[in-house]
């Protein structure tokens, strides 16, 4: 009889036990997909961040004029989005120390910067070749180099238009010719951006004409003239043109003038709007930034 009953009562612990251990395992089994489940979340979320990371890293832009006023405010905005720069300005001194500024305020990204005075057509060559020999892609151009040389048409000294249409005009012409056959190849990475743009810094003096404008409102116009030009032919290559038109913004060109700092823009103003415009879609393209003190024009 009671061997019958131990019998009975083994067989009940022994189905319990089962029950138990059988609840345990599932439980754990469920705890420990819960886990991989949150591991693989986090190492999707790392992933996300490193292609992010990768994909902008690998971005290259080149910026002409950078070491002062509104090309190194959109330098040091590129920056700090991640990007790679090639940079140019006639002061190797300067270029030297915008290196060296960049490369401890900014560890992660390449920055090539190279000797160059832009009113000279074989100098732009020669950067460009430069460029073009430590990079296989360049995404965005950005033409800022300028010089502004006020006067007036019939009192401005010989040589000033010149002058003027060589660094403000040729310097964008020729480079563009240069870079334009490398931004228009299509890349096998699949990191390669789709986003190619070129910038033309051009001014409010390419729109209206002013007093003491001269001869740099002439050029401004051509610059302008130019970024149209390449904007209609650029439509169906994917690569989007925008002309920049700032009015007075503060930097080198303002020197000594008798004005409150707050009557102008900030250089980082005109950083911030090429910004914007740069990261519209794909399908988008800003075809002119017009910008001015909010007083107006000066
Ligand atoms: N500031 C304004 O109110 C204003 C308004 C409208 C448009 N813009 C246009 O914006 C651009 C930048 O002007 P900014 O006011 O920022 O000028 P900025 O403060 O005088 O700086 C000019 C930059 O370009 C470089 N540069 C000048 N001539 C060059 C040349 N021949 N080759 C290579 N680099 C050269 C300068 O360095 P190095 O001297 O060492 O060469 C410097 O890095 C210009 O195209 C200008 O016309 C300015």
């Amino acid at each position: 009889m009671f061997a019958v009953m131990d019998k009975k009562w083994l067989k009940l612990g022994l189905t319990l036990g089962g029950f138990i251990i059988f609840v345990y395992l599932l439980s754990d089994l469920f705890l420990l997909n819960h886990a991989t489940e949150k591991r693989y979340l986090i190492d999707k979320k790392t992933t996300i961040e490193n292609f992010k990371k990768n994909k902008t890293y690998f971005m290259n832009v080149i910026i002409t004029g950078a070491t002062k006023g509104i090309g190194l405010a959109i330098a040091e905005k590129f920056a700090a989005e991640g990007f790679n720069l090639a940079l140019n300005a006639r002061n190797a001194d300067d270029l030297k120390s915008l290196k060296k500024t960049f490369a401890e305020k900014f560890p992660n990204i390449e920055v090539l910067v190279k000797k160059t005075d832009m009113s000279k057509k074989t100098q732009v060559q020669s950067f460009a070749k430069f460029v073009l020999s430590k990079w296989k892609t360049v995404d965005i151009l950005i033409n800022n180099a300028g010089v502004f040389l006020p006067g007036e048409i019939t009192k401005e000294a010989d040589g000033t238009l010149e002058s003027q249409i060589n660094t403000n005009l040729y310097s964008a012409y020729y480079l563009t010719r240069a870079i334009l056959p490398t931004m228009l190849k299509k890349s096998r990475s699949k990191k390669a951006s789709n986003k190619k743009h070129i910038f033309n810094m051009c001014s409010i003096a390419s729109q209206i004409a002013y007093p003491n404008g001269g001869s740099y409102s002439i050029s401004k116009f051509a610059l302008l003239g130019f970024s149209k030009v390449l904007r209609e032919e650029m439509k169906d290559k994917g690569i989007r043109v925008t002309s920049i038109l700032p009015g007075a913004t503060w930097s080198n060109s303002w020197a000594g003038v008798d004005l409150p700092q707050s009557r102008l823009m900030l250089a980082s103003d005109i950083a911030n709007a090429t910004w914007g415009a740069w990261t519209m879609s794909s399908s988008a393209v800003v075809e002119d930034i017009v910008i001015r003190p909010q007083l107006g024009d000066l």
